[in-house]
C-alpha cells in the first residue's frame, strides 16, 4: 500500500513510521519545513522510546520518507491519513476542526484515482461526513471515500500500543473502503488484533467515549482516595479490591495529582461540548472535567500541610515536571497547577524533570529554578514533590536526601514508596489516599 500521513506531529510519525515497519511504502508530510529537515537528517522532535530507531531502519529501507510536498504524496497515495492537531477552540472548548478542514481541501486539489482518506486526528462526530463534503465541493471528480479510524495510542507506550492494540476501530460509509482499511493493517489483522468496522459517526463518537470513560475512571479513584484519607483507608487496596472485578478491571485507578496531557483534558471538554450542542448532556463527564481541573490546584495544599501549614519562604523541590513519565510533553500537566499554586503561597519551587524542562521553561511562573538532577533539586530544600512518576524516582537515596535536604519531608503524589521505608529514613510523608 502507499501510504500519505498528512500531519508529522505525535500521532502521524508514530503511525506512519509503524505501517512502514509493515512494510508499507509511506510518506509523511508537515507544513512545518523544519521539522521535516529534522526528520531527514535523523533527528526526531518528540521524546518517544524506540521511534527515532524505527524511523532510522524504516527510512534506510526506503520505506518511510519525509517532504513537504503534499499534493505528490496525495496523489501518489492509495490511502491518505489526516493526522493534524485539534486543539481546544479558545473560547468555547470546541475541537479546532481548520487544520483537518485545510487538509480535506488539500488532499482533494491533488488526489488521483480511487483514493480511502482516513481521519486519524481525534475529530468529533460528524466531522467525517464534512470532509468528504469539502473534498466533493472543492473537486466534484475525487474518487474519493472518507473513513473514521481514531488512535488509541499512549504517549511514552505508543509504539508497543499501535503493534499490540486491543482493537481497530474502523468507521466507513462505502464498502470500497473495507479491502483497503484490512490491507493496511494486515499484519495485526492476521496477528488478530480485533478489527471493528462500524459506520464513520459510531467510530468517531467511539474514541471521545473511550478517553471520556478513562478519564472518569481516574476521576472516581482520585475522589476515593480523598474519601481513604478522611476515613483512615487505603486507596490502593480499594483499586485492588475493585479491579479484580473483571466488569470493573484493575487498570487506570491509579490515584494521583489528577489526569493531564494532550488528549483527556482536550477530549473529554470537545464531548461535553458536543453533548450539549446535540441536546444530551453528559453531566458525568461535565463533573469530571470540573473535579478534576480543581483537583491539579489543591493538590498543593498537601504539599502545605506535609510543610506544617505554612510554605512561605520555604523552598519545595518538585520532581517530575510532564503530565506522566517516558514523554517531554507539559500540556496540562498537574506540575503547572501545583507549581503555580506554591509560588502563590510565597513558596521556593526548585524542579527537574528527565525530558521536560525545556518545554517547562516557558510554562512554569518566572522564578522557579531548574536543577540537573534530583539531588541538587532537593539540596537545601524543606520538602521533596515527587510528581511525576519517572523509572529513575522509584529507587532514590533516603540516606543522601536526608543529609542535604533542610528538613526531610517527602510528598508522593504518584505512591511510589512505602510509608515505612522512607519513615525509617526518619522522612515525613504523604501520599495519595494512604492516611496511614
Ligand atoms: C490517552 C489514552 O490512554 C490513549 O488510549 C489515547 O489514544 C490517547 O490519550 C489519545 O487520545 O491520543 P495519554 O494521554 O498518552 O493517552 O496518556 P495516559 O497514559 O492515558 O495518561 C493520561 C493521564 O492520566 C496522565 O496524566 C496520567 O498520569 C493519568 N493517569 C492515568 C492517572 O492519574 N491514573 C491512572 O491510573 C492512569
Amino acid at each position: 500500500m502507499r501510504i500519505a500521513m498528512i500531519g508529522s506531529g505525535y500521532v502521524g510519525l508514530v503511525s506512519g513510521a509503524c505501517f512502514a515497519d509493515f512494510g508499507h511504502d509511506v510518506h509523511c508530510v508537515d507544513k512545518a519545513a523544519d521539522k521535516i529537515e529534522a526528520l531527514n537528517a535523523g533527528r526526531i522532535p518528540i521524546y518517544e522510546p524506540g521511534l527515532e530507531e524505527l524511523v532510522e531502519r524504516n527510512a534506510k529501507a526506503g520505506r518511510l520518507v519525509f517532504s513537504t510536498d503534499i499534493p505528490r504524496a496525495v496523489a501518489e497515495a492509495d490511502v491518505v491519513f489526516i493526522a493534524v492537531g485539534t486543539p481546544s477552540r479558545r473560547g468555547d472548548g470546541h475541537a479546532d476542526l481548520s487544520y483537518v478542514y485545510s487538509a480535506a481541501r488539500e488532499i482533494a486539489a491533488s488526489v488521483t484515482g480511487f483514493t480511502v482518506v482516513v481521519t486519524k486526528s481525534t475529530v468529533p462526530v460528524g466531522t467525517g461526513d464534512e470532509v468528504d463534503r469539502i473534498i466533493a465541493e472543492t473537486n466534484p471528480k475525487a474518487d474519493v471515500t472518507v473513513v473514521s479510524n481514531p488512535e488509541f495510542l499512549r504517549e511514552g507506550a505508543a509504539i508497543d500500543d499501535f503493534k499490540r492494540p486491543d482493537r481497530i476501530v474502523v468507521g466507513i460509509e462505502n464498502e470500497r473502503a473495507r479491502p483497503v482499511m484490512e490491507e493496511v493493517y494486515r499484519p495485526l489483522y492476521l496477528n488478530k488484533a480485533p478489527l471493528i468496522f462500524t459506520d464513520r459517526r459510531t467510530s468517531e463518537l467511539i474514541k471521545y467515549a473511550a478517553n471520556a470513560f478513562l478519564a472518569m475512571k481516574i476521576t472516581f479513584i482520585n475522589e476515593i482516595a480523598d474519601l481513604c484519607e478522611q476515613v483512615g483507608a487505603n486507596v490502593q487496596e480499594v483499586a485492588g479490591g475493585i479491579g479484580l472485578d473483571n466488569r470493573i478491571g484493575g487498570k487506570f485507578l491509579h490515584a494521583g495529582p489528577g489526569y493531564g496531557g494532550s488528549c483527556f483534558p482536550k477530549d473529554t471538554l470537545a464531548l461535553v461540548k458536543t453533548a450539549q450542542d446535540a441536546g444530551a448532556p453528559i453531566r458525568l463527564i461535565e463533573t469530571t472535567v470540573a473535579v478534576n481541573d480543581q483537583r491539579k490546584r489543591l493538590m498543593a495544599r498537601k504539599v502545605v500541610a506535609a510543610c506544617g501549614g505554612e510554605v512561605r519562604g520555604k523552598t519545595v523541590a518538585i520532581l517530575g515536571l510532564t503530565f506522566k513519565p517516558n514523554t517531554d510533553d507539559m500540556r496540562d500537566a498537574p506540575s503547572l497547577a501545583i507549581v503555580q499554586a506554591l509560588v502563590d503561597l510565597g513558596a521556593k519551587v526548585k524542579a527537574y524533570d528527565p525530558e521536560g524542562m525545556e518545554h517547562a521553561k516557558g510554562m512554569l511562573p518566572p522564578g522557579v529554578t531548574f536543577a540537573d538532577g534530583p539531588y541538587t533539586a532537593a539540596e537545601g530544600a524543606d520538602a521533596l514533590a515527587i510528581v511525576t512518576e519517572w523509572n529513575q524516582f522509584r529507587a532514590l537515596d533516603f540516606r543522601r536526601l536526608k543529609e542535604i535536604m533542610k528538613a526531610p519531608v517527602l510528598i508522593d503524589f504518584r505512591n511510589i514508596y512505602k510509608r515505612e521505608e522512607v519513615a525509617r529514613h526518619g522522612f515525613t510523608y504523604a501520599g495519595v489516599g494512604r492516611p496511614k
